[in-house]
């Protein structure tokens, strides 16, 4: 049992960021910018909620997929950078939409948000309880980053990507990972718990982290660096085998979009061919799970993907997270 991609939507704010806009406020320049991360610029809310670009990227979607609004059953949400504790960033944009009935909740798997969100889905689809599924990735990650931190602020950007999904009989396959040991290598921490009788500070059982900024994303580079050059090609070789497939199976490769290099080094390893490779880093930064289904909305737009294809999907992220997805479009 597999599923189908019916409709992709995506949407990026229309504000943009270039690297000499950054070189005003730290000390950076497009040379270092460009050769390090492969960014170029990066799309930014000005004023937009994420629930709100959510919703443009749905809505998207779902006109592309012509299902109908009453007949999207689930409503699957994927962000570390919701607008609100309570309720889902997933409710938010039913409400939105005007969808009267289906069931809403989000998951935080940070960058593979998406490919956990569509294993997810196809699993759900596979019972047959659920027809249509809408997956809404959105990320507002403008939100958590501190603009005084050269080494991070120029990484990231914002935008939003939703497909509607439902089930047949295309293959699918999927790998997931997760290394919770990692979980302090990339940290955005939610404001500290305050109430009129407490006495103590939270302790993290880790003095770097007790010394974060609650509200900012920490990461350590270097070590994520690491990580996601091992772990992508791992999981999608993994993925390839439960599907009965190799590498050159593949019509086209869509990554997670944090840094060109790492893209490269993971396409090598694979022995792969970055022209069957989707970039779009450049013209987006860093958007966390928002990255690969705008990715597919892209590819779509642009003749890349074709009914028919095999698309492998592959992320990593903070948790430390993983997966990669390889199913026939
Ligand atoms: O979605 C997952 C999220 N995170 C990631 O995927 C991040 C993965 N890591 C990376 O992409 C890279 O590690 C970074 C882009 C974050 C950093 O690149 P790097 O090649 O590992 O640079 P580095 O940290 O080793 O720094 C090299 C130098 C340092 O200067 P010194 O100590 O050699 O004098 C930094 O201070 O570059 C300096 N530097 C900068 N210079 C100009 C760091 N940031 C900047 C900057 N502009 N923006």
């Amino acid at each position: 049992m597999g599923i189908k991609i019916l409709g992709a939507g995506k949407y990026l704010p229309p504000l943009i960021a270039t690297n000499d806009d950054f070189a005003k406020i730290v000390d950076t320049n497009d040379e270092w910018i460009s050769k390090r991360t492969g960014i170029k610029e990066r799309h930014m809310a000005n004023g937009e909620l994420n629930f709100q670009m959510g919703a443009k990227a749905a809505k998207e979607a779902i006109e592309k997929s012509c299902v109908p609004l009453d007949e999207i059953d689930m409503i699957i949400g994927t962000t570390v950078s919701q607008d609100t504790y309570t309720p889902s960033m997933s409710s938010l944009v039913g409400m939105a939409l005007g969808i009267e009935n289906a069931v809403c909740f989000d998951i935080n798997a940070a960058c593979s948000g998406f490919v956990y969100a569509l294993d997810m889905a196809n699993k759900y689809l596979s019972f047959g309880e659920y027809k249509n599924i809408l997956i809404v990735s959105s990320e507002l990650l403008t939100r958590l980053v501190d603009y005084t931190d050269r080494s991070s602020c120029i990484l990231f950007g914002d935008g939003a990507g939703a497909v509607v999904v439902t089930n047949s009989d295309n293959k699918f396959s999927a790998k997931l990972r997760g290394v919770p040991s990692g979980a302090y290598k990339l940290v955005a921490k939610v404001n500290e718990p305050s109430n009129a009788f407490k006495t103590q500070s939270c302790d993290w059982g880790n003095d770097e982290v007790n010394n974060f900024k609650d509200g900012y994303m920490y990461m350590d580079g270097h070590e994520i660096y690491k990580f996601a050059t091992s772990t992508m090609p791992q999981v999608v070789q993994e993925a390839l085998e439960k599907a009965n497939m190799n590498i050159d199976d593949i019509d086209l490769l869509i990554p997670h979009q944090a840094n060109i290099r790492i893209i490269q080094t993971a396409v090598k390893n694979l022995k792969f061919s970055m022209d069957k490779c989707y970039v779009c880093i450049d013209k987006t930064g860093n958007m966390s799970s928002a990255c690969i289904p705008i990715a597919i909305a892209m590819a779509i737009d642009e003749g890349r993907i074709n009914r028919g294809d095999i698309i492998c999907l592959t992320g990593f992220g903070a948790g430390l997270t993983s997966g990669a997805a390889v199913f026939e479009f």
